[in-house]
């Protein structure tokens, strides 16, 4: 059986070539060695780079599970692009392409003999401005989940509100901007994604956190409670209409479809101060929301003092959900 023995700082980056040539061999697991990493390829796998050596893998450690791309090429005979398992807890989220749905019964009974699951649900997508999720179930019906991500406790109803793991880092990056003191307002709160990591890991003053929709509300003060936060105001309804003036050192808008409300976040900042704004986007227009930032600010008279933005995750094929990061200063 033959490995590719490679350089460790290189060596998630050898993988991922080795998984794109489909040459990896997933029966049998990458391990460590003396200091390098042995990734298990096909028999039939020929050298392509110089950058590692072939060896014998004489010690192989088989995997005793399948994963989820394993279990889709078993019963579809392929892995789609947009097929996707989220695992919350003992509960998982399973996402298919429309022309797997007759397969997602013995799918679901496969997931559970390789996952210590308790319930499976088939993921049909969010709806409107309060990004609701509609879930059907496959096996058992527990929603009702409490996950620990970045030392933070997030309980939540998987059937009423959504949760983006894919924003982890974004999350974690707000929390490390914030200063001591600073005031922070949190336009779409949800159930505290941004809230609750920075109150826990900022010296923030305070942080307003506004949310509409009553099941997320209700969640958000829970996860306030259970994360022992002191200075979060929670306020439930629109933000458009309940966001004061001329108070905060910073906004968070996370939402991906909020451009409408930058006028407003805008007019909560003090004299000076940052908006973080989210939008997604294609990339053949990966400007658009600089753009709308900018002419936002231009059209109330306040200048941007800095700008940047970066991407938050790939939201589907061909388009990004972004960040833009703006200081802004009203006149
Ligand atoms: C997309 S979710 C937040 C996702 C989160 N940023 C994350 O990282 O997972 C947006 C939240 O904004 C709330 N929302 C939508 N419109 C709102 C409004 N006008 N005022 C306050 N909250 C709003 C929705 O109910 C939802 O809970």
């Amino acid at each position: 059986m033959k490995a590719v023995r490679v350089r460790k700082e290189i060596a998630e980056k050898v993988r991922r070539e080795l998984e794109k040539m489909g040459v990896k061999d997933r029966k049998r697991r990458i391990r460590f060695e003396n200091g390098c990493v042995i990734i298990p390829v096909n028999d039939d796998f020929e050298l392509v780079s110089g950058e590692y050596e072939i060896i014998e893998d004489r010690n192989p450690m088989f995997r005793d599970r399948k994963n989820f791309r394993e279990i889709l090429e078993n019963i579809a005979g392929f892995y789609p692009k947009n097929a996707d398992l989220k695992i919350f807890g003992d509960v998982g989220i399973m996402k298919l392409p429309q022309s797997l749905f007759q397969y997602r019964n013995k799918i679901a009974h496969e997931i559970l003999k390789n996952y210590r699951l308790n319930s499976i649900w088939l993921d049909r997508g969010r709806h409107g401005m309060e990004r609701k999720p509609e879930i059907t179930p496959l096996i058992g019906n527990k929603s009702l989940v409490e996950i620990k991500e970045n030392g933070c406790i997030f309980r939540f109803d998987l059937r009423k509100v959504m949760f983006s793991q894919g924003n982890q880092f974004e999350k974690m990056r707000i929390a490390g901007l914030v200063e001591r003191g600073e005031i922070v307002l949190d336009m779409f709160a949800g159930i505290g994604y941004f809230t609750v990591p920075l109150m826990k890991h900022s010296k923030a003053k305070k942080c307003y956190a506004i949310e509409l929709n009553p099941d997320s509300y209700g969640f958000l003060l829970e996860n306030i409670r259970l994360n022992g936060l002191k200075n979060v105001i929670p306020v439930m309804g629109d933000s458009m209409h309940l966001t004061p003036e001329n108070f905060a050192d910073r906004v968070i808008m996370g939402h991906i479809r909020c451009e409408k409300f930058l006028g407003v976040a805008i007019d909560a900042l003090n004299e000076e101060g940052w908006v973080h704004y989210h939008e997604t986007t294609p990339e053949k227009i990966i400007e658009r929301p600089l753009k709308r930032v900018k002419r936002q600010a231009e059209s109330m008279n306040a200048k941007i003092l800095e700008i940047s933005m970066r991407k938050v995750k790939n939201y589907s094929p061909g388009v990004y959900h972004v960040v833009v990061d703006a200081r802004i200063r009203k006149n």
